[in-house]
């Protein structure tokens, strides 16, 4: 298999910050339960920049960082459950902000774990050898799907981009992954689109639009929180043993951001030392597919990752999906 590697990060977060206490005024809620059940002290809503606009910048940052020009870019992918319409993707519009014009554009649906499906899938476009850089993207508006009356989802979220660049390379770096999923769980996370129409039905029995009704987020927490508690320690049992590595050789894991509840459950079950985790739930909430793209930009930044590191994506949510990467950094 041909090596790819990630050879650029970037992030970019809307500037409206919403605190627990801010939330408080709108729903029957506490900064301290907040705080204890999910760990998120504050979280970002775009009030000005739709899905591609958080992308382009994200991925501006993430072409700057590797030292390249959009033009070397080939290919697009914005993983993503709030694009900023079905047509154009948001990819395409990406491109366009850009001025990737030699790039191919396309999104990729798979919620939470959007980010790791499309990290593998653009490996494969790199390894099949027709393509040399693709751009990366988890970016969520997540703010528009939200229903801001309902405090079982409302305090959870929040909005963001992050953003990869990835490049065939003569050194090792994504090493192996493994995707999953589960339509039987459809219901537990939920967005809905728009509905069916009769065009042959009187005027009134149309059911769309429905004047005032958008379609809303909604979860079943304590199912979801169960299922992550199990997928995640599978998926990193999994992708340790297709890498043929043990735990002891991994240096950093890094989740999809969605309760702090849930990576201290997974450390304490695996009896992984919290300190190989990161975390940045506290500052964003859960911004879906765009949460491990975040981190791994803050990482870097940080000077984190080590070239030579071995790290572990791991991702899970709605669908039910979910997915792990392996790589060296
Ligand atoms: O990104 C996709 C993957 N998503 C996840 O992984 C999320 C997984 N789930 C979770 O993180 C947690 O289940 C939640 C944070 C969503 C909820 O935490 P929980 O400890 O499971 O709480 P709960 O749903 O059992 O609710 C406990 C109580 C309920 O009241 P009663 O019925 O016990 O009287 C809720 O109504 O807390 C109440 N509650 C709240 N209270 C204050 C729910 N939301 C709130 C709130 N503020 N915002």
């Amino acid at each position: 298999m041909k090596d790819v590697r990630i050879i650029g990060t970037g992030r970019w977060i809307p500037k409206n910050q919403l605190t627990n206490d801010d939330l408080s005024s709108l729903v029957d809620t506490s900064d301290e339960w907040i705080r204890t059940r999910t760990g998120i002290q504050t979280r970002y809503v775009s009030t000005e920049e739709n899905t591609s606009h958080l992308a382009a910048k994200a991925a501006q940052r993430a072409i700057q960082s590797a030292g390249l020009s959009p033009k070397d870019i080939d290919l697009i992918i914005v993983a993503t459950m709030t694009p900023d319409g079905a047509m154009p993707s948001t990819a395409c519009l990406v491109q366009k902000y850009l001025e990737a014009e030699n790039a191919f554009c396309f999104d990729l649906s798979a919620a939470c774990s959007g980010f790791v499906y499309a990290l593998a899938t653009a490996t494969q476009f790199l390894q099949a050898d027709f393509y040399n850089t693709a751009l990366v993207i988890g970016a969520e508006a997540l703010s528009k799907v939200i229903d801001w009356e309902d405090r079982n989802t409302c305090v959870l979220f929040g909005d963001g981009a992050g953003a990869v660049v990835l490049q065939k390379s003569k050194k090792k770096g994504i090493e192996t992954f493994y995707l999953g999923a589960d339509g039987k769980g459809d219901e537990l996370l939920q967005c809905p689109g728009l509905p069916l129409q009769d065009p042959f039905a009187k005027e009134k029995q149309r059911i769309y639009p429905v004047e005032g009704i958008l379609p809303a987020l909604t979860m079943k927490g304590k199912e979801v929180f169960q299922f992550a508690l199990t997928i995640v320690p599978a998926c990193i049992q999994r992708i340790l043993h297709q890498g043929r590595y043990d735990l002891t050789d991994i240096h950093h894991i890094v989740l999809h951001q969605a309760n702090i509840r849930i990576l201290e459950g997974v450390a304490r079950k695996m009896q992984i030392p919290k300190e190989k985790f990161y975390s940045n739930i506290n500052q964003y909430g859960n911004t879906s597919a765009a949460s491990i793209p975040i981190a791994l930009d803050e990482m870097r930044e940080q000077n984190l990752l080590k070239e030579g590191e071995k790290v572990i994506l791991v991702g899970f949510g709605g669908g039910l999906t979910w997915g792990a990467v392996l790589l060296t950094w």
